[in-house]
């Protein structure tokens, strides 16, 4: 949860499938870097190592080697001014410092305008496996490397101008994107030589998960297909059921290129599929076992 000496914030309630959740109205803020602990510090030299060994051979390699050239390290707590001299020179991205959730359409928009907002505080040393909420360490060893990636760039910022659009649409609209985001950037397997990688973020800033979706029999494993994801249910409480696998990021620029407009009016009349159903369309890498799924419904 959020740390009890996170700057003075307005907060506000908004109600989504998780129920109430805070949302921190609070802009942009300077990262508070000098105001770090000595644990801070060591809860990110932990997890930072703990996942540099796991995930070699299990990351993209695109995602490994973009890590080390942005200048992550176990260290200490990167500098966002640091990282944000290799990331506009890469991309045109940078990284800004917020507290938390953003209202969504600030989401969105800072998103179209290449700036990827990071929760600048970090987890405790008895959450090193879990929280329900971003930090530092799922936002900035997640997501911020493959900003580093031409191909990825270009997908998150046409995503946060796709997510104002959306936006305007309305809200199922906005659930159908938002089930893109979730099975891609945050839970997104790749094919790669070397067999299937992990590109989403939800899945590399976690030690449980980076094991579970490659090496457990239990969940699916399908092919990427768009308008099929867009129309599927997910887990927020556990791992995931089903995991998609895309073959290329120039596969997902390309999928995602076309204006939505006319798939959200389609998508308005199709029942949504539950997180662990395999369909007789589907591309199957693998059908998972179900073993250990939770019966509750999927979000
Ligand atoms: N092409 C999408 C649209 O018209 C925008 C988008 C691009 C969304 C990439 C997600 C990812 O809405
Ligand atoms: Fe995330």
């Amino acid at each position: 949860l959020q740390d009890p000496a996170a700057a003075p914030q307005r907060v506000e309630h908004r109600m989504t499938d998780k129920g109430y959740v805070p949302v921190y109205t609070t802009a942009v803020v300077e990262q508070p870097w000098s105001g770090y602990s000595r644990t801070d510090h060591e809860v990110w030299a932990t997890l930072f190592a703990r996942q540099q060994r796991l995930l070699e051979g299990r990351a993209s390699e695109e995602f490994l080697r973009m890590q080390a050239a942005m200048g992550m390290t176990a260290r200490e707590i990167p500098k966002f001014d640091d990282l944000n001299r290799s990331l506009r020179g890469a991309t045109g991205w940078e990284i800004i410092a917020v507290e938390g959730l953003l209202p969504e359409l600030d989401f969105f928009e800072h998103l179209a305008n290449r700036r990827f907002p990071v929760t600048w505080w970090i987890r405790k040393p008895e959450q090193l496996d879990y929280l329900a909420e971003p930090d530092l360490f799922h936002d900035l060893f997640g997501h911020v490397p493959l900003l580093m990636n031409p191909l990825f760039a270009d997908y998150i910022a046409a995503y946060g101008r796709g997510g104002v659009k959306a936006h305007a649409i309305g809200p199922e609209a906005l659930a159908n994107l938002t089930r893109l985001y979730w099975y891609t950037v945050e839970f997104g397997l790749i094919r790669e030589a070397g067999g299937l990688r992990i590109y989403g973020a939800g899945i590399l800033s976690s030690k449980g998960e980076s094991i579970h979706c490659l090496d457990s029999a239990a969940p699916n494993r399908i092919g990427f297909d768009l308008a099929r994801i867009m129309r599927t249910r997910y887990r927020i409480d556990s791992y995931q059921k089903t995991y998609f696998v895309i073959d290329s990021y120039a596969q997902l620029m390309e999928a995602t290129r076309p204006d939505f407009t006319p798939l959200y009016a389609q998508l308005a009349v199709a029942d949504s599929i539950p997180a662990g159903t395999v369909l007789d369309g589907d591309a199957v890498f693998h059908r998972g076992t179900g073993e250990g799924w939770p019966t509750d419904a999927d979000v």
